[in-house]
């Protein structure tokens, strides 16, 4: 699923949707981090549902939120309540954000048949219903009883085939993409069609597993290709490194080798970390040395790239190493150099972020953690755009179909 327009999906845009005086139920994927307190620690994606929601208001349309938080297992969980979301979405709308303490029955039913237009209803977690995940059509029906119009704007959970993303739509004759899916589609489409080259990857963060069929579409779309992270020493390890205790996936060393093979002899440099910094034990005050790749101690782990390899990766991204294919025209990253979390790990994930700001290239950020690194980077803005969804976009750019683009296909016309 590589197109990037919601025409050649055979998906229609909310605004090809006639809203007035219509109960619009809005999937957003509200799924944010939360602080110590139990507040919302970053907002990004609640800003990211704005311009829909505001739009359907601008219509005439009242607006329904439904999202998932967290993973909490089919049953009500207090920590996994919406509630600090609604207060957050409070906020930004200035408006006032109804919370029923259930998604379907009597509650929610009630506060919609009496909602005002300058009132939006969240509806709490879909996931405190089993059905969700279950991709139930019973629970979906529930969900549909309430609603006149079905927009999905949730592109984080594109990938999941969960009753609010792929049931719902389809029994919804009224159903469109949110503003948000088609700024995403635009962006994540650009790179898996045809990105101005030349084009190169940067992928880190912890695992291979999960990110192997995007490297392997990878090879057929980019002009090089960055490997850091905790990931880059099960590649080391393949080429013969020693990495001490650093994470490596030994059962991956075999896929890793394979690949490596594959963009050799497809002429596509493969940049690996030449050093990295090290520690005994992964804390935050803990003695951090530098050694290079295959001259760590045993026990040693590598923590985050070191200078020399900050020097070859960020001279990739502004097309001064030698090795580069000259100044790159599009860049995507996805996953951290290093344990960014923790400030003295964080240098070689923050150097990258403040290069791709300093690129003139067109600079696609996944989702998920690299979102974090350029918001932590204080350069989110300088960036040419920041994905919402970190497994979504990975799937998507591996190519792979993705349930709830499928689910929004034809509709009444
Ligand atoms: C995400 O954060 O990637 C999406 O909200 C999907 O969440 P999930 O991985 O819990 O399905």
């Amino acid at each position: 699923m590589a197109a990037a327009s919601l025409e050649s999906l055979n998906i229609r845009s909310v605004k090809e949707l006639d809203l007035q005086n219509r109960r619009v139920l809005l999937r957003c994927d509200f799924n944010t981090p939360l602080d110590a307190d139990g507040e919302v620690a970053d907002d990004t994606r609640i800003v990211a549902a704005l311009p829909t929601i505001r739009y359907v208001q601008e219509q005439g349309g009242r607006v329904i939120c439904c999202s998932h938080l967290g993973r909490p297992k089919g049953k009500r969980d207090a920590a996994f309540s919406l509630e600090p979301v609604a207060h957050r979405l409070a906020e930004l709308l200035e408006q006032e954000v109804l919370l029923p303490d259930d998604c379907v029955g009597d509650a929610a039913e009630h506060l919609i048949a009496n909602q005002r237009s300058n009132q939006v209803v969240l509806l709490e977690n879909l996931r405190f219903h089993a059905g969700e995940k279950a991709n139930s059509e019973d629970f979906a029906r529930k969900l549909a009883d309430n609603c006149d119009v079905y927009v999905n704007d949730a592109f984080g959970a594109l990938h999941r085939e969960h009753a609010s993303v792929s049931a719902l739509p389809k029994m919804m004759p009224d159903r469109a993409a949110g503003l948000l899916i088609e700024r995403e589609l635009a962006f994540l489409g650009e790179l898996a069609t045809g990105a101005a080259s030349p084009y190169i990857a940067v992928v880190g963060g912890a695992k291979i597993s999960g990110k192997i069929e995007v490297l392997e579409k990878l090879l057929d779309t980019v002009d090089g290709l960055i490997i850091g992270g905790a990931m880059a020493n099960t590649f080391l390890v393949a080429n013969g490194h020693d990495m001490g205790g650093s994470l490596v996936e030994a059962d991956r060393v075999p896929i890793a080798r394979h690949l490596l093979k594959r963009f050799a002899a497809k002429g596509v440099p493969v940049w690996l970390p030449t050093d990295v910094l090290c520690v005994e034990e992964i804390a935050p005050e803990a003695k951090v040395e530098t050694r290079a790749v295959g001259d760590l101690r045993p026990g040693q782990k590598a923590v985050d790239i070191g200078p020399d390899t900050v020097a070859l990766f960020t001279g990739v991204v502004d097309g001064s190493a030698p090795s580069a294919p000259g100044l790159p025209k599009s860049v995507f990253w996805n996953g951290p150099m290093g344990i960014f979390e923790m400030d003295a790990f964080a240098n070689g994930t923050m150097a990258m972020a403040r290069a791709l700001a300093r690129s003139t290239a067109r600079s696609i950020i996944g989702g998920g953690d690299s979102g974090a690194a350029v918001k932590k980077a204080g350069v989110s803005d300088l960036v040419t755009h920041v994905s919402t969804g970190g497994g979504a976009s990975l799937e998507y750019l591996s190519g792979n179909v993705l349930p709830g683009l499928v689910a929004l296909r034809g509709g009444r016309r």
